[in-house]
């Protein structure tokens, strides 16, 4: 998300910061900017657009006289997180009086409160980014030294920074700060460089210090002195970078693809983050979605009632009775209370990540919900009542059949609302309240860590509902008030969302299955046809799986609920045809195992996935089956589906495809 570029030395500093932008745009590219130092202060230049945009607006690419006597720079290319993307909301920020400078890749969760405390203190605010705040919190730190006022700030964010900062009166001084995003420092002899990739300093510099969490970065020309928040010295070699420059911007991965599903324990955590809050460790969690709630952008003023049980209940109102909707909407009056069903709409991955939401929000909140392939659903005349919610979901936020699906919902009576990856994109412009997946640009068209992010936030507003909904005292689709059953329900739902806390960490343990997907890749390679097979979320996910595997490969791939198959296809299983059969679900798996041993017999290859709990029990049925980590039934797909990504990913690279752009695709989707 988003690219930073710094630079301080003897040369000019524009052609760096603009060159490098280029090479970080992959990242982001919803606007850019530089900011520069000349004798009479700091010089701020940003556009909402892509680099070339901002080239243009510079005047070219910062080969003038001017320009040659500017030495030291930051640059940014922006993804959007908080506030869209224009000019005001694009990076660099200063402060009221100009003297200091920042750029910001992350989030910082506790922008609100201190922004609400900066005003209080009388400062004036520029944008509506949750960057903002840091300038105006270093302006007042500063005495003097500005990696000492950089610690200071930094121990006030809470939240995944990155930072790039100069100050007016310093002409050789740049500060940088890492705390859960990538940032280094790039030395060359007489210069000094700092950049969110290694791929925007590699035409200038090889050797590298590569900072790690919690540290501020002093960096000069050709010098660089690395401390903790604390201001103890911490040590970083310089490492010698051997990449390509093509390499260095997929951060040294063959393929995006591969890139992007490494980053899926980041992106997991990054669109959890402030969305689930553990009251006390052990005792269950509360799910958090500020834009639906009271006070939140797109608020919907719908807070959990201080009747919810055990857990404590943030403050805010009861259900119901609101008229805090944002205006302009036109929306439905029975937007203020819980929905009567809920309508999910998609396309493609993001339609499977649909149906695992819709298992979660039956069985959780007791509320009905339909998953709807976009394209199918405003031509089936679907029942959609006033006091419905319909919620798009979509990476791109412009594929155009679920923009349609949304406003057929909406025009139906239905509350629409979007979960998306893409800030300032078309469909949320058509909804009430957009709940943001924090992937992160994804440039594979075969999508990953937007599948995982959609669950990540799926999940959150199942809980989110059940919470609200149970709370109350009413369990059941008919309301019926049963307190007893609501207290188990809620407790259940409270364990599994501070369980979700943990999918990052399985997620990375998932990556570790890469080499034995690798050997499966090899089998499934040579074969025409393969299967995908499981029951409930296993069936979910299969169905996810199997378009990895098809879309990129181009190997023939279907997906069947486990106890289908002897409906019909079956009789497509030969001798060796590889089946993957999935086993997270304890009350059904022995029931695929049966399944699976119904395809070993008609010589079928059985390739099975186990959560290590029923391992052992289905194994006997599979040919060989691999261990996945140990995550509950509830959260499973977000992490089985990680090595499926990675089969389809080297059955691709083994048959020798063009993995980042498949024959006859796009990455959005904008015709009907
Ligand atoms: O941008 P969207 O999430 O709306 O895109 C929907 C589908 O076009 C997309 O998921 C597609 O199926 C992917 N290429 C699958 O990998």
């Amino acid at each position: 998300m988003c690219g930073i570029v710094g630079y301080v030395g003897p040369h000019a500093a524009l052609p760096v910061l603009l060159s490098g932008l280029q090479r970080l745009e992959y990242r982001g590219y919803d606007s850019a900017g530089v900011a520069l130092r000349l004798p009479d202060g700091l010089h701020v230049r940003k556009v909402a657009g892509r680099v070339a945009a901002l080239i243009e607006a510079v005047g070219g690419d910062g080969a003038s006289a001017v320009a040659a006597t500017m030495t030291i720079g930051i640059g940014h290319t922006r993804w959007a997180t908080h506030g869209r993307p224009t000019d005001l909301n694009a990076h660099p920020h200063t402060d009221e009086a100009a003297g200091f400078a920042l750029v910001h890749n992350g989030i910082i969760e506790n922008h609100a409160a201190l922004r609400e405390e900066l005003r209080g203190r009388g400062h004036q605010f520029a944008s509506e980014t949750d960057t903002e705040v840091i300038v105006h919190l270093l302006e007042e730190a500063y005495t003097g030294d500005l990696a000492e006022a950089a610690r200071a700030v930094a121990r006030r964010l809470h939240g995944s920074f990155a930072l790039a900062i100069m100050a007016r009166e310093l002409p050789d001084v740049l500060v940088g700060v890492r705390n859960q995003t990538p940032l280094i420092v790039g030395l060359g002899e007489s210069e000094g460089y700092l950049a969110s990739d290694i791929a925007a300093v590699l035409p200038y510099t090889r050797e590298v210090l590569v900072l790690e969490d919690g540290d501020v970065a002093e960096v000069r020309a050709g010098s660089a002195v690395v401390t903790d928040f604390a201001g103890r010295v911490r040590e970083r070699p310089a490492v010698h970078v051997q990449w390509d420059a093509a390499l260095a911007e997929r951060g040294g991965y063959a393929h995006f693809m591969a890139k992007e599903i490494h980053e899926q324990p980041q992106a997991l955590r990054e669109t959890l983050r402030g969305r689930i809050e553990v009251i006390e460790p052990g005792r269950g969690a509360l799910a958090h979605l500020p834009e639906l709630e009271d006070g939140g952008p797109g608020t919907l003023g719908l807070t959990l009632p201080a009747s919810a049980g055990a857990m404590a209940a943030p403050a805010g109102g009861q259900l119901g009775g609101m008229d805090a909707l944002a205006p302009g909407f036109g929306l439905p009056a029975v937007a203020t209370a819980l929905p009567g069903k809920v309508w999910l709409v998609a396309c493609g991955t993001a339609y499977y990540a649909c149906l695992v939401g819709r298992r979660l929000i039956e069985q959780w909140a007791g509320i009905p919900c339909e998953a709807d392939i976009a394209s199918e659903f405003r031509y089936r005349a679907p029942l959609v009542r006033p006091g419905d919610w319909a919620v798009a979901v979509s990476q791109s936020g412009e594929t155009a059949d679920t923009l349609a699906a949304l406003r057929e919902a909406r025009r139906l009576g239905a509350l629409p609302l979007v979960i998306s990856n893409v800030v300032g994109a078309s469909i949320p412009r058509d909804a009430a309240a957009t709940i943001h997946t924090w992937a992160g640009p994804e440039i594979a068209v075969c999508s990953t860590k937007a599948y995982t992010t959609q669950l990540a936030v799926l999940t959150v507003l199942a809980g989110w509902l059940a919470q609200r909904r149970l709370a109350n005292g009413t369990v059941g689709a008919g309301g019926e008030t049963a307190p007893a059953v609501a207290d188990v329900a809620l407790a259940a739902v409270g364990d599994v969302l501070e369980q979700a806390l943990d999918l990052p960490r399985w997620a990375e343990q998932a990556l570790a299955l890469e080499g034995a997907m690798r050997g499966w890749a090899a089998q499934i390679a040579a074969s025409e046809h393969c299967f995908f097979i499981g029951r409930g979320l296993d069936w979910a996910v299969a169905q996810e799986g199997a378009l990895k595997l098809k879309e990129i490969s181009y190997v023939h791939a279907e997906a069947y609920a486990a106890g289908e198959l002897k409906h019909g296809t079956l009789a497509l299983v030969t001798e060796g045809v590889p089946v993957i059969a999935l086993f997270t679900q304890p009350e059904l798996a022995e029931k695929t195992a049966s399944n699976a041993a119904e395809v070993r017999a008609r010589g079928g290859r059985v390739l099975g996935l186990a959560t290590p709990e029923l391992a052992e029990a289905v194994g006997g049925a599979c040919d060989e089956i691999l261990t996945l980590p140990p995550v509950p039934a509830a959260l499973a797909p977000a992490i089985t589906v990680i090595p499926l990504q990675l089969l389809a990913y080297q059955t691709a690279v083994a048959r020798g495809n063009d993995v980042d752009k498949p024959r006859n695709l796009a990455k959005s989707v904008t015709v009907e």
